[in-house]
């Protein structure tokens, strides 16, 4: 069975977000049982490239915006494995993933352009493929116009959902550059018909199979709060929709202490980390609790959590943010942080760093995830592997991963008042054997790839028969 994964990024070396974790992560875990993946992704000048064993293996002719876009493939392998990756190179149109706008260029035509490079590409290795497993709205017009081109002598098609509130809205005028011609099918017909163009509806529509990032949230989308109004949609092709748990990359997570030695471990870390962001020695012995990720004022819950911290910061107790996004947001929390009355306790860090992020998952107590919604989230995940118990809302994939009083801390409500007994709750356990013991479950669970692996082996498998 040979796969091609298409995405917008693959970490290590096109990193924006979880996304790119997944796609950097799955086929290697797939090659480990057999499954020959491929990947494909823009190749973007941010790339990182260095230490790889980079070569031009064709051009690709791609028809575009009515001219012949010339596209350059290059090949390698994805670091730590044998999976060939693709990185399509043209400057016009890939020109950086923070500098869309350039030359009016906008997110929409970059990856629609993506696409019938992605499909040009399919076309040229005609027949090598099984699968073409598209991800998120990025790669939404490449199962349509598979469908178009080739027929039934396709590829089939499996179209995955990482955050289906993203949707990659564009002008209709992008499927005529695409030189898909509307008129002639009624489920494009249908999405341009309130005037716009939507990405991932075309990925919804008109994929073999769609699955999304976790079970729960496979079910959310079948209704109205979370459908981000595709319910009816999905509902409607739910025989041909799961969920699949991603997986964490545990070599990406260095970790100085074990199971045997998570007391001491932690210990050490606290100290770094407390010592790293200058926090004073007198809150040396308090909780911390953490929150690390995008500043997204919509999903990742920042309303709620702003609101409670200075509530539970009238506690004998540490806050630390790391992140960046929504400059609005990033202001408010900045402002709060600078508070008289809290400032010594809540650390506030606009800004992304691997290594921070990575200390502060191991020298936390406590890792706040308050998403409104959350597809899967990878740092709760992470966060149990240092032994740092998470506090999550009771949605999508945090429901399936953390057992509140086991492991971690569930809250059912979305707002701040349940967020707070939440972290409340967690004051209470703070240094108690029960903690300790909530600490050992935590890190017996296991996240990585291998169990997701053979979920999207089964998959394809069905797909195909
Ligand atoms: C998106 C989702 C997140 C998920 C990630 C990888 O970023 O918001 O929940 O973990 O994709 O699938």
């Amino acid at each position: 069975m040979k796969v091609l994964l298409a995405a917008s990024e693959v970490a290590p070396v096109i990193k924006i977000g979880g996304l790119g974790d997944v796609i950097g992560a799955l086929p290697k875990a797939l090659e480990k049982i057999s499954v020959n993946v491929d990947v494909i992704v823009p190749f973007f000048p941010s790339a990182k490239i260095e230490g790889l064993q980079l070569y031009k293996s064709f051009d690709l002719h791609v028809p575009f915006a009515n001219k012949n876009n010339v596209v350059e493939v290059f090949k390698t392998k994805l670091p730590d494995s044998n999976v060939d990756l693709y990185l399509l190179k043209n400057e016009e149109y890939f020109v950086g993933e923070s500098n869309f706008f350039a030359n009016n260029l906008t997110e929409t035509e970059m990856f629609a352009f993506f696409d019938r490079a992605v499909v040009e590409y399919v076309k040229s290795s005609f027949n090598t493929y099984d699968i073409i497993h598209c991800n998120d709205w990025h790669t939404g017009l490449v199962t349509a116009m598979l469908k178009d081109e080739l027929g039934n002598e396709r590829p089939r098609t499996l179209f995955t959902i990482h955050n289906l509130n993203y949707q990659g809205i564009g002008s209709p005028a992008l499927l005529k550059d695409t030189g898909i011609v509307p008129g002639e099918h009624p489920l494009i017909d249908w999405d341009l018909a309130d005037g716009d163009l939507n990405m991932m509806q075309q990925g919804v529509t008109s994929s073999d199979y769609i699955n999304t990032v976790s079970p729960s949230y496979a079910k959310e989308i079948l209704t109205k709060e979370f459908g981000s109004s595709f319910e009816d949609i999905l509902k409607s092709r739910e025989g041909r929709l799961s969920g699949i748990l991603n997986g964490i990359d545990y070599s990406a997570h260095p970790r100085s202490y074990d199971i045997n030695s998570v007391e001491e471990g932690k210990k050490d870390a606290k100290k770094a980390l407390l010592e790293r962001l200058k926090i004073s020695p007198k809150h040396k012995d308090a909780p911390i609790f953490s929150f690390v990720g995008r500043i997204d004022a919509f999903q990742k819950g920042l309303d709620i959590l702003f609101e409670s911290l200075p509530e539970l910061l009238k506690n004998d107790a540490v806050f630390l943010l790391l992140g960046s996004g929504d400059k609005r947001w990033e202001e408010k929390l900045a402002t709060l942080s600078q508070d008289k009355t809290i400032s010594d306790k809540f650390s506030c860090n606009i800004m992304f760093d691997i290594e921070l992020a990575n200390l502060m998952y191991a020298g936390s107590d406590f890792l706040v995830v308050p998403s409104r919604y959350e597809p899967c989230g990878l740092i709760q995940m992470i966060a149990m592997w240092y032994g740092t118990l998470p506090i999550v809302h009771d949605v999508g994939g945090l429901k399936d991963t953390v057992k509140n009083g086991e492991n971690g801390f569930v809250f059912n409500r979305y707002s701040s008042q349940a967020l707070l007994i939440s972290m409340k709750e967690a004051l209470g356990v703070y240094g108690t054997e029960k903690m300790q013991k909530m600490i050992t479950a935590s890190m017996r669970k296991d996240f990585g790839w291998e169990q997701s692996a053979v979920e999207y082996k089964k998959l394809y498998e069905r797909i195909l028969s």
